[in-house]
């Protein structure tokens, strides 16, 4: 009888070692679908935030712990925004999960060394001005602005006046975060134009453009 019920408890222990993996992963297609409810403003480009007006960032193709990290502080009420607070508590922590596996897929194949476009960023980052500027950005967003770790957003792509819009807001403090503010600090709004300037036209691209007329082709109902 003892036996009996030491080998249940083992049994039920060995269950429950094997039901729980070390990092849950997301399901893309869940996340594809539930995404659909994003595109309104995220999907539409030149879609922007109304007060202040600046454009809703680009999402699809964004660092996947980037986008649990968002999502998780707009829920937590951490980062602040009525509309995307309102969004990420209607979402349960495994639906977060699923949409930051299904964005993260998007991000689009790092352009080849030899690609022309990739060795005139490399020329900027060394020899323009913005680049000198950007120089202390990219141990973390990379020097092609697509982040070198997953919890770092990437910048490539992202709208301009966004990343302007955001830079400014670390400096003040309304987002509020303690390896951004020292970073930016220092910048005149000048050497935040010339950053902008500089990751939102590097060549690797926050969306695939297939993928965006897609999510466009839904938000305009056909
Ligand atoms: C009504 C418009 C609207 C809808 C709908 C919306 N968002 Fe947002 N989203 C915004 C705006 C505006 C911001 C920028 C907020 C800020 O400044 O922090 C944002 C920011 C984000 C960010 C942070 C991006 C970054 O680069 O830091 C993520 C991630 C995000 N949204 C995901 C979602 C997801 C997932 C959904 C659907 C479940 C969604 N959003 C629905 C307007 C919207
Ligand atoms: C030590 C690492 C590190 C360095 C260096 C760094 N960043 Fe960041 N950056 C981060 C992290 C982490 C976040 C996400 C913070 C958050 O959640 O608000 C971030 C967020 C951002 C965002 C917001 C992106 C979005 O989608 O909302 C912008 C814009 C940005 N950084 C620009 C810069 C610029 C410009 C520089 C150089 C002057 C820089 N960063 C240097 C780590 C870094």
């Amino acid at each position: 009888m003892i036996r009996l019920q030491l080998f249940g408890l083992a049994t039920v222990a060995a269950v429950v070692l094997c039901s729980s993996p070390a990092h849950a992963t997301g399901d893309k297609k869940n996340g594809r679908s539930l995404v659909y409810t994003c595109n309104g403003c995220h999907g539409v480009p030149g879609s922007s935030n109304a007060y202040p007006q600046y454009p809703v960032p680009k999402i699809a193709g964004q660092n996947e712990q980037y986008l649990l990290d968002a999502l998780h502080a707009y829920k937590a009420g951490q980062r602040a925004h009525p509309t995307m607070t309102a969004q990420a508590q209607s979402l349960s922590d495994q639906e977060i999960e699923d949409i930051a596996a299904y964005l993260s897929s998007l991000a689009p194949a790092a352009p080849k060394d030899s690609d022309a476009q990739v060795k005139k960023a490399k020329d900027l980052l060394t020899q323009s001005d913005a680049g000198k500027l950007a120089s202390k950005c990219v141990s973390c967003h990379g020097n092609d602005g697509t982040g070198t770790a997953p919890q770092f957003p990437r910048l490539a792509g992202q709208y301009n006046e966004y990343i302007q819009h955001v830079v400014h807001e670390y400096q003040n403090g309304e987002r509020d975060n303690p390896i951004m503010k020292p970073q930016v600090s220092n910048l005149s709004p000048d050497d935040i134009k010339q950053l902008a300037d500089y990751f939102s036209t590097l060549p690797t691209q926050l969306e695939k453009p297939d993928e965006l007329s897609t999510l466009k082709g839904h938000v305009q109902g056909d």
